[in-house]
């Protein structure tokens, strides 16, 4: 079975082949078809989000295809960035920056609290016409007061997955890969194609 992976982001790519390859499932990446369009992201949840996307990519390659859209969810900024995690500020210190003097802010208001967040990952499978199936995955922790680490992108230097002393940042990428959002929706879709394949 061969699926196009609707992102330019090659670490996900490999991710994907990495887990699925061994279940015969090939990815072609949208560069070796010539490119893809930007698929606008205007829905409400990541779920819609991941369908659309896949949809109107399969819709455009004439083959089946497999999206994901993924993002930071913190309870007490009311569960922001969420679904604009990507658009929240222009760069990732930017973002960082905008979540931290947010959490004071709310701070300043309350009193203590609890900085609770998970990073969630929805990924759609979808071929011409109709989107066959969708994984969620997820992963609890806190959000800390200063960012942490090297390694990994977007908001995983102030991300503490329970249960961990070390940030997103400073966990190997294998480390991260067998606890995070994107892995445990992988996981299912594991699941999936082990039962169908
Ligand atoms: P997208 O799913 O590629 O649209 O990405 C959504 C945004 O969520 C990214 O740009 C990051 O800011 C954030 N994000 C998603 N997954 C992770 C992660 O594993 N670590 C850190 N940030 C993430």
């Amino acid at each position: 079975m061969k699926f196009l992976a609707a992102t330019g982001n090659l670490h996900k790519i490999e991710e994907f082949r990495n887990i699925l390859e061994p279940l015969g499932i090939e990815f072609v990446s949208p560069n070796e078809i010539g490119g893809i369009p930007d698929v606008e992201e205007n829905g409400t949840t990541f779920e819609e989000n991941a369908s659309l996307k896949a949809l109107e990519t399969a819709n455009f390659a004439k083959m089946k295809v497999f999206a994901d859209d993924s993002g930071l969810e913190i309870e007490d900024l009311d569960n922001a960035p969420g679904i604009y995690s990507a658009r929240y500020a222009e760069d990732n210190p930017g973002r960082i920056k905008r979540v931290l003097d947010e959490l004071l802010e709310v701070e300043k208001k309350r009193g203590k609290i609890k900085r609770k967040a998970r990073f969630v990952c929805v990924i759609a499978i979808a071929e011409p016409g109709k989107v066959l199936q969708v994984f969620r995955g997820e992963v609890y922790g806190t959000i800390i007061r200063e960012p942490r680490g090297v390694g990994g992108f977007g908001y995983d230097p102030i991300f503490l997955p329970n249960g961990f002393e070390q940030t997103f940042s400073e966990l190997t990428p294998e480390q991260k890969d067998s606890i995070s959002h994107r892995g445990n929706a992988l996981q299912k879709a594991v699941d999936y194609f082990i039962v169908k394949v």
